[in-house]
């Protein structure tokens, strides 16, 4: 049973304008140094913003989008690099000359963080097109990150090492038919940390499954397909309950679980986990 229709949004996307700017919407701190696009003439910026189909962007020194807004609600601002988040994963475990697994890396904006944090990064997605803008965003920062087509729910055995001090896993747990057996099968190959940040079902709404001989309360969610960049891969997902997550990322041997932030979003509740072994 699907218990709520998720990702309500627009699918109207927002007309490629040449100017290239996104009015209002400009900070100064998203503004970015970007190696090789700085170089770049509008001109040219414009064909490679034409080129694929981006659904984020960052601004570059000049306030120049590279990429482009998915619609006029969702990401629809430029994005910081590096992310809040990643600074604060390396105020807490320092990311210098750590090997990191980046989980579904979409567009490569939190990919060039990492390795600006002078990480070494593998990154997967499901899909092929977030694969090959993963390695241009990271080509125009001049960043050369590991990147691999992996469907984790479908494809069976990861055609690289996943193994890593620290897994990045953002925005993407949630988009699982199977979480905790997708858990189960990356959580022992983690040396050191996670940061996982996930939406979870609300206490008491869920109903009871298992996986991985794990038992464990969720919800179910309608996936939108293959088409929209965001989505997951199979036709639902699984919500699970935040006590249940937490005590299996005990059980997998991450003793130390920190919610650092619980946030209800419009899609719905959504937390901010670090954990370390
Ligand atoms: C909501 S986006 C989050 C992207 C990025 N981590 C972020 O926080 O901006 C989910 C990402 O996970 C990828 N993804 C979803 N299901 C996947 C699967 N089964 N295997 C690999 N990647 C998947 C999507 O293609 C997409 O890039």
């Amino acid at each position: 049973m699907f218990t709520k229709l998720r990702n309500r949004i627009s699918r109207v996307r927002l007309k490629w304008r040449p100017a290239m700017r996104y009015p209002g919407i400009m900070e100064a701190e998203t503004r970015i140094d970007i190696a090789r696009i700085a170089s770049m003439s509008d001109a040219e910026l414009e064909r490679l913003n034409a080129l694929l189909p981006w659904a984020a962007f960052v601004n570059d020194a000049e306030g120049r989008c590279f990429g482009r807004a998915y619609s006029s609600r969702k990401r629809n601002e430029p994005q910081a690099v590096p992310d809040r988040r990643i600074l604060e994963l390396d105020r807490r475990f320092g990311l210098a000359g750590k090997r990191v697994l980046e989980a579904g890396c979409f567009e490569g904006i939190h990919t060039v963080g990492l390795m600006q944090q002078k990480a070494s990064v593998s990154a997967f997605d499901g899909r092929i097109e977030n694969v090959v803008k993963t390695l241009v965003r990271a080509w125009a920062f001049g960043q050369k990150p590991d990147v691999f087509l992996w469907n984790l729910e479908e494809d069976g055995e990861p055609p690289f090492d996943i193994g890593c001090d620290i897994l990045h896993h953002v925005g993407v747990l949630y988009h699982l038919t199977d979480p905790i057996g997708h858990l189960a099968q990356v959580l022992p190959r983690v040396r050191e940390a996670i940061m996982l940040d996930t939406h979870i079902a609300r206490a008491g709404e869920g109903q009871t499954g298992k996986s991985a001989g794990f038992e464990y309360r969720y919800c179910n969610f309608r996936e939108a397909g293959r088409a929209p960049p965001f989505a997951g891969l199979g036709d639902h997902a699984k919500w699970v309950e935040l006590d249940d997550l937490r005590r299996f990322l005990v059980q997998a041997g991450f003793a130390n679980v920190d919610v650092a932030e619980q946030r209800d979003e419009r899609n719905g509740l959504r937390v901010l986990i670090f954990a370390h072994r």
